[in-house]
């Protein structure tokens, strides 16, 4: 995604994540200057100490004279460094208590975007990648925050404070000290162009091995099925490796910075003592202005040394703050109209799809071309057709999952997408092809769109979906945890699960894709009897393949490379003679006459 498509750059966006300690950050900011500034109080008292007390002609008399002038340049320096330690201390637990709260916000606000994310979101982020947004990258910042921040502001107050005390002891020393200055500057500069794709690289290293790591945890079952671990191990090897290396590169680049940096930083005491034996022996410095500029010469080159490492770790704030603000100012394509319609009763469930087309977004060809029909309140409408003729799609287009390409979905005549979302969603139980269960109990699962069911209602369900009798075989009934997406049920329990938790928000239109497919035909007959004597009005729209699921339903639609080849009811059918009368031959091995 564009950069430039953000609406706050990275340092606003900051700013506006720590809304109410902003102050605090700002304390803490001072609090770095001020420390660091306290950092040359102790070169000036040794200064005054050196220039009274150590050196010059009344050196020797000085101390005797003048014993309590000591006593209080020693506390006083002492005295100085508790207080900076302190303020230290309290210093980093700000910048600490700062990053963790906007890293909490951001977080917060980051799934709950990716929560409202539409289908084609889905369909274009993978997991892992994802989750290193919501991880590593986010630690980035945090880091950022908290050191990096300190950082810069820890050097340039140091060396800012240092240029000033220098050029006030002495102009010629200073200027030949800080001529190294400019030198540094462009060797950071240019190591800041070469260092910044290699972040932007490793970055995308860093989610790819997440993504794989994922991937395979996800997917072990299919792995072990094939005995494909060695394969998957050599393959995530390959994938560390490659992280391993972009990580090596990325920090060997300052390697090559570094003897640059290092020559200049060794380069300041060689500076001091040739220059500033010059000055001394032309009496044009004394002997405490030299061991003030030698014991801070620290506060020079310490800066340079570091630069490196902070510019290092800002690269990486700044790749890890591209990726989780694309995520942060994304909008999903399909949202609540402006004026959306709220709708206080319930819907009658009458679905009307109006000479709907739909193509996905990445694809080049549309699945879906002129599909028409109705499904009035209280009917059973359902889809047959071979795989991939846009079954799944056709049903995804009524909860608004996608929005068609042209033509109109309606529910009770009103179009889809001028209905508040929640509430349309809300209104329709569905069971999807692909079911998933959470790491929860049996119960949470059904109760999951509503959570205030009743115990009662979850068992009443479950008897509909023919599920009750063998939750109740299990060894904690209802309170049973299943694993992740299900682990420990068979396909068929699994299925009738979710079919549960579809009628348990008792929704006005109930969409069924495929949910009975790997429930044996006795059981499946029970459903289809419970299904169609359920306690609440319900349209009913379910795919299927067996003709014994769908011989009762009050219209039949045939779906055909994204078109209705044929609709009507199981004996209009029959009698058209076409594909549902081959299907009813093919299953039922009866010759059927037209
Ligand atoms: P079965 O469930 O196998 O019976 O098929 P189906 O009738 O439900 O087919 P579905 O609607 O899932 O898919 C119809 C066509 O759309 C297929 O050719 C798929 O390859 C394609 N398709 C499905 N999902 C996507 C998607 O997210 N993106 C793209 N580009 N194509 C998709
Ligand atoms: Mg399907």
């Amino acid at each position: 995604m564009d950069k430039k498509r953000f609406p706050r750059n990275k340092i606003q966006w900051i700013w506006d994540n720590i809304e109410g300690l902003r102050g605090l950050l700002i304390v803490a900011m001072l609090g770095t200057v001020l420390y660091n500034a306290m950092q040359l109080t102790v070169p000036y008292f040794s200064q005054k100490i050196v220039d009274r007390f150590l050196t010059g002609d009344a050196a020797a008399t000085a101390y005797e004279s003048d014993k309590h002038g000591f006593y209080s340049l020693v506390n006083a320096m002492i005295g100085i460094t508790l207080l900076r330690a302190l303020i230290v201390y309290l210093d980093c637990m700000a910048y600490e208590h700062v990053s963790q709260r906007a890293l909490y916000r951001i977080r917060n606000h980051l799934f709950a975007k990716i929560e409202h994310q539409d289908m084609h979101f889905y369909n274009e982020y993978r997991t892992g990648d994802l989750m290193t947004r919501l991880t590593g990258d986010l630690d980035a910042v945090r880091h950022n925050i908290a050191w990096v921040i300190r950082m810069i502001i820890e050097c340039f107050a140091l060396f800012t404070a240092v240029s000033i005390y220098f050029f006030s002891m002495n102009v010629k020393m200073a200027l030949c000290i800080l001529a190294l200055a400019p030198v540094i500057f462009i060797i950071v500069f240019t190591f800041r162009r070469k260092v910044k794709p290699m972040h932007q690289l490793l970055r995308e290293k860093h989610s790819q091995m997440n993504t794989a790591a994922q991937e395979n945890i996800s997917g072990n079952r299919v792995v072990k099925a094939f005995s494909r671990e060695d394969y998957e191990i050599e393959k995530f090897d390959k994938i560390n490796r490659d992280y391993r290396d972009t990580n090596k590169k990325t920090r060997l680049v300052w390697v090559k910075f570094f003897p640059f940096v290092e020559t200049c930083a060794n380069l300041l005491p060689v500076v001091l003592l040739w220059v500033g034996s010059t000055l001394l022996m032309k009496d044009e410095m004394t002997m405490g202005e030299f061991v003030a500029f030698s014991g801070l010469m620290w506060a020079i080159a310490n800066p340079m040394r570091l630069l490196g490492n902070i510019l290092n770790e800002f690269q990486r704030f700044s790749a890890a703050a591209d990726k989780i603000m694309e995520i942060y100012y994304s909008e999903p394509a399909i949202v609540d109209p402006e004026d959306a319609i709220d709708h206080p009763e319930r819907f009658e469930g009458k679905v009307e799809f109006q000479n709907v087309s739909f193509r996905y977004e990445d694809a080049d060809l549309p699945v879906l071309s002129g599909i028409s029909f109705v499904a009035e309140p209280g009917e059973t409408v359902a889809i047959m057709g071979e795989t991939g003729c846009g079954k799944t799609s056709l049903i995804q287009l009524i909860p608004r999952f996608y929005e068609p390409s042209s033509g109109k979905v309606l529910v009770d005549g009103m179009d889809v997408s001028k209905l508040k979302l929640k509430l349309l969603r809300t209104s329709i139980g569905m069971a999807t092809q692909d079911v998933l269960l959470y790491s929860d109990t049996i119960d949470g699962n059904i109760a999951y769109g509503d959570t205030n069911i009743t115990k009662e209602n979850v068992i009443k369900v479950a008897r509909v979906s023919a599920a009750d009798e063998f939750i109740s075989k299990m060894p904690e009934g209802y309170d049973t945890i299943v694993g992740e997406r299900g682990v420990g049920l068979s396909g068929g329990q699994k299925q009738r699960i979710s079919l549960a938790r579809a009628l348990a928000v008792r929704p006005s239109i109930l969409i069924l894709d495929d949910t009975t497919s790997a429930v044996d035909m006795e059981t499946e007959k029970l459903i289809q009897e419970h299904l169609s004597e359920l306690d609440f009005p319900c349209t009913k729209i379910i795919i299927a393949q067996r003709i014994s699921t769908t011989k009762k339903a009050d219209k039949i639609l045939i779906l055909q490379d994204g078109r209705i080849s044929e609709s009507g009811t199981h004996e209009e059918l029959i009698k058209k003679n076409g594909y549902y009368a081959e299907l009813v031959r093919l299953q039922t091995g009866e010759e059927v006459i037209a």
